[in-house]
């Protein structure tokens, strides 16, 4: 029945779960000389690439590290313009998210970005609820270790006692509850760091790196990152033997 076996290979050989850290736009820009905004603007058309090719591979989460909770450190001017190129995406292209059955999410906290930004991300999130093809997440002034600590306060603020505490419990507050955690990791622009991203959430999650830079990052870099996933043997904590099926 090659019904059923392409439905098993799909399930074993694709990531459920992509979160990725789109790095490397100003390094981009600077080699051809052009300012930093003009990488970001191309991190965008990258990032409408891969997000399509998420959704041709039957994953069924993109998560993204778009802007984190410490890039307000950059400079104003390149702040601003960041904002403004957020603004202008969440206006021209949630339409054609919601054309492709794709739901949209931003998690962070929002309450750093301008009404405009905050109402932009409401309407899309309501339009697209309902989608279920992908969901594609936007982390936007995103830190890991906030959300450790608006779940914490969260459960305090439900009344939760200590014995009440538990990883599933603070799991449920975090951001991502409603999504598995990420099978497959990618950062590109050549740092092999986390960058305060899904601090709890990658605890078991394969890690790929590379030096390809975000705005050159399309659906062969992709299936790069996918076939090196696909050769890793994720154990879990048990020996290999144990988690091997038997032939
Ligand atoms: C990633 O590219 C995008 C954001 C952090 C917003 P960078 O802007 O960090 O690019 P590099 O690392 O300077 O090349
Ligand atoms: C991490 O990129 C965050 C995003 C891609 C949005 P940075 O380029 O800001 O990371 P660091 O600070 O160099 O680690
Ligand atoms: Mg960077």
């Amino acid at each position: 029945m090659p019904g059923v076996s392409t439905l098993a290979k799909q399930t074993i050989d694709v990531p459920r779960h992509i979160a990725i850290i789109m790095d490397g736009n100003g390094r981009w820009a600077k080699r051809r000389l052009m300012p930093r905004v003009a990488g970001h603007r191309k991190g965008v058309e990258a990032l409408r690439g891969v997000i399509r090719a998420c959704a041709e591979r039957g994953v069924s989460h993109l998560t993204v590290f778009a802007f984190s909770s410490e890039n307000w450190r950059r400079p104003q001017e390149e702040v601003t313009l960041l904002m403004e190129l957020f603004m202008r995406a969440l206006e021209n292209e949630v339409a054609r998210l919601h054309e492709n059955d794709i739901r949209f999410r931003v998690i962070g906290d929002l309450s750093g970005f301008s009404a405009r930004i905050q109402a932009l991300i409401r309407d899309a999130e309501t339009l697209t609820r309902d989608n279920t093809r992908l969901t594609f997440t936007v982390a936007a002034n995103y830190g890991g270790r906030w959300d450790i600590v608006q779940a914490v306060k969260k459960l305090i603020a439900a009344g939760a006692a200590a014995e009440d505490v538990d990883e599933t419990a603070l799991a449920q507050q975090l951001s991502m509850a409603e999504a598995p955690e990420p099978d497959l990791f990618i950062r590109t622009g050549g740092e092999q760091r986390v960058s305060n991203f899904l601090l709890w959430q990658l605890a078991y999650t394969e890690l790929y790196f590379t030096d390809a830079l975000w705005p050159d990052f399309d659906a062969v870099a992709l299936d790069q990152a996918i076939a090196s996933y696909r050769s890793r043997e994720r154990r879990f904590g048990r020996t290999s033997e144990q988690v091997r099926p038997v032939s």
